[in-house]
């Protein structure tokens, strides 16, 4: 299924100095490595379990699973027997082992800048202990859920490794989301414990996080789960003596006026609790497959998805991946732009570059603010190597032309990745051609919160590249394209996306409902593990991904649920009815249209689509808000009632030919619908 030779024409390929230093330089090489971790697994992870270190070995089979539900429960198991801690990995095994104290994890770099500051391997290390310490005065053990709303910043990771360290399972939210899906969250994975902060600018806004984070405590005890503690972070309004580090004047982003309840009873200041914290805190040694955290991500019946990642795989699965996808070398410095809240931050930010001792930069900012130009100014500072980030970036960019990019050098760069949603071909051009002036590969990512890291992805030295296909699979991934009929196509073919068998960071459950894992995942078809994307094989063996065929759209590189906007929508009392479909967005990818039926008695107006929109951002997050709200006094429906969003979506995008409707009930309604289509955003 892979050929034996990689195409010569039409295609990208990778330039001669990079393939000298390179983990995998050839397309041979991808292909005979690919081919020793199909057959043997067991060989081919077990050679990189080596570089890391476990308490006890595992014993029996690398893996064993099973993907059929019509042989009973899915199960996925990595390195059963083993016993590590990924945290003793990251950072004693860097620190004490190869000796690399000094070398920087993280150059931080503030939303304003000049406000930046270093931690190296060794002070992560000290600062995780003592958050470890913190975690286990407030009785956090093993196995308990902590929840982390927390902006870019280095704590945020000091946080999450904290928890690793004790045995304890972060359920990090992203500081976008409001406190309606924090508390959501909180309760579904009954958090003993929260961790946020005070605030932070995003570019000139400032957001008061505390203010959310009170919000959502206040939700859950009014739900009947009161949520015990909460540890705040003085980001912004840190007195001097509590500045830990080696940091700049944090001139700009002190904020006096952010106004902060404190509530004496939940509030912990993170500052005054880790002053009296000891630095030396031994590892919970943790079995390969208990818990390691929780993330969430959009469900079609609009409930999100807790997806569980466990120990052993994840990590040997995010430190390969980053390895060989970004080709790293010790002198690199890494920047990936996305947030930790999401699967990239994770696996790509935290994870995978610190278990390979990498420098990375950890931005909290805006690739606009101050300018068009911040990226590339980051870049050139910190003499950026590697680059990741998401074609919504790089699309917006792309308005503002070369100039701002030219600005500065770039020289330093040597790969670029992207990530997130499929990325058009001229997007990937102006990424290659102007950023990356034709010297550096593109690799273009696929993968998803539940695969835990890459899974479709050229490798920069050895995979020539086609502008918009992920290319192929990364080791251990066995990707299949079926038809209608669950049968696998052969040669070029397109449909849906599926995975035979599974690699060590595949999630393992939906936590609490693994019966919603089965169906969501493994249901359609039996024996295969359903990405919900659509997919194109080329006569070359490429993969290019066409897109979500469930109920799921893709805003700027973000899932959302079709049905979690509409119960959004329909919460507001005016609002009978709500469907929301996709409308193609220069930018964003896909953006959101709204069709709203109103109640009895009430009126469309400017006043009420102001409303509506809010109310979607308050539910949901900025992420959500609708980008054209139509009033609809009727939908097209089946006979049955069924919505046709078929029809919704063609209405949308304006295109005048619906297609078959002859099952629908009342067809004025798509005349009428079609007629008063929102053409221009609010
Ligand atoms: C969905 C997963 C993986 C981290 C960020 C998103 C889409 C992701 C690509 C890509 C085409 C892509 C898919 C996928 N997607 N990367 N390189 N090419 N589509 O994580 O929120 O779990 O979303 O994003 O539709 O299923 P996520």
């Amino acid at each position: 299924m892979i050929p034996d030779k990689a195409p010569k024409e039409d295609v990208f390929h990778c330039p001669e100095n990079l393939k000298e230093e390179s983990h995998i330089p050839s397309f041979e090489k991808y292909k005979e490595e690919y081919i020793r971790s199909i057959e043997n697994p067991d060989e081919f992870w077990g050679a990189i379990a080596k570089d890391f270190f476990w308490k006890t070995k595992h014993t029996g089979r690398f893996l064993e699973y099973n993907f059929d539900v019509t042989k009973g429960e899915i199960f996925i198991k990595c390195m059963e027997g083993a016993t590590t801690n990924i945290c003793y990995n990251l950072l004693d095994r860097n620190v004490h082992d190869k000796k690399l104290g000094d070398r920087i994890a993280f150059f931080w770099e503030g939303n304003e800048p000049g406000d930046e500051l270093t931690v190296t391997y060794g002070e992560l290390l000290q600062r995780v202990c003592q958050f470890a310490n913190v975690l286990k005065s407030l009785g956090v053990k093993k196995g308990d859920r902590v929840s982390i709303y927390m902006p870019m910043v280095v704590e945020l990771v000091v946080a999450m490794l904290a928890c690793v360290r004790i045995g304890a399972v972060h359920s990090i939210v992203f500081a976008g989301f409001s406190s309606e899906s924090l508390c959501e969250r909180i309760i579904d994975s009954q958090c003993s414990l929260l961790v946020t902060a005070d605030g932070f600018y995003r570019g000139d806004k400032l957001i008061n996080l505390k203010f959310l984070a009170d919000e959502a405590l206040q939700k859950c005890r009014e739900k009947g789960f009161p949520v015990k503690k909460s540890i705040v972070l003085k980001h912004l309004s840190k007195e001097p003596e509590e500045v830990v580090g080696s940091q700049s004047p944090p001139a700009k982003r002190s904020c006096p006026d952010l106004e902060l309840h404190w509530n004496p009873d939940v509030d912990l200041c993170w500052h005054t609790l880790m002053k009296g914290a000891s630095d030396q805190c031994e590892p919970e040694w943790c079995e390969s497959e208990d818990p390691l955290f929780i993330l969430y991500t959009s469900g079609s019946t609009g409930k999100p998805k807790g997806v569980l990642h466990t120990v052993s795989g994840y990590l040997l699965f995010v430190a390969t991946t980053f390895k060989l996808v970004f080709d790293h070398q010790p002198d690199d410095v890494y920047w990936c732009t996305a947030d930790i809240g999401w699967i990239t931050g994770h696996s790509y930010i935290t994870y995978g570059p610190l278990a390979n001792g990498a420098s990375s930069v950890l931005f909290e900012g805006l690739p606009t603010y101050p300018d068009m130009s911040r990226m590339w100014a980051i870049v050139d500072k910190y003499r950026v190597t590697k680059f990741y980030t998401a074609p919504t970036a790089i699309r917006m960019l792309m308005k503002y032309g070369s100039e701002p990019v030219q600005r500065y050098t770039r020289k330093s760069l040597k790969v670029l990745g992207t990530v997130g949603e499929p990325i058009n071909p001229e997007a990937w051009q102006w990424y290659y051609s102007v950023v990356g002036e034709g010297r550096c590969p593109v690799v273009d990512t696929f993968w998803q919160t539940e695969t835990g890291g890459h899974v479709l992805t050229p490798l920069p030295a050895a995979t020539p590249m086609k502008p918009g296909s992920a290319t192929f699979p990364f080791f251990g991934v066995v990707p299949a394209i079926l038809n209608d009929s669950g049968e696998e196509l052969e040669g070029p073919s397109e449909g849906y996306l599926v995975f035979k068998q599974p690699w060590p960071g595949v999630m393992r459950t939906v936590y609490g409902n693994h019966e919603r894992f089965e169906t969501t995942y493994f249901r359609k078809f039996p024996g295969y593990y359903v990405t919900g994307d659509g997919c194109r094989r080329d006569e070359d063996g490429y993969y290019w991904i066409t897109g979500r065929i469930d109920d799921m759209l893709n805003v700027s590189g973000h899932l959302l649920s079709t049905a979690e906007v509409e119960s959004a929508l329909v919460e507001h009392k005016a609002v009978a009815e709500a469907a929301v479909v996709s409308r193609p967005h220069p930018v964003k990818g896909e953006s959101l249209y709204c069709f709203v039926t109103l109640t009895d008695g009430a009126t469309y107006n400017a006043t009420l689509e102001a409303e509506l929109r809010k109310q979607v951002r308050e539910k949901i997050g900025a992420i959500a808000t609708p980008d054209y709200i139509q009033n609809a006094p009727g939908l097209p429906k089946t006979r049955s009632g069924k919505i046709m969003r078929r029809v919704l979506r063609k209405i949308a995008c304006g295109e005048k030919d619906m297609g078959d409707i002859s099952t629908l009930a009342d067809s004025g309604v798509v005349d009428e619908l079609y007629r008063n289509r929102c053409c221009t955003t609010a």
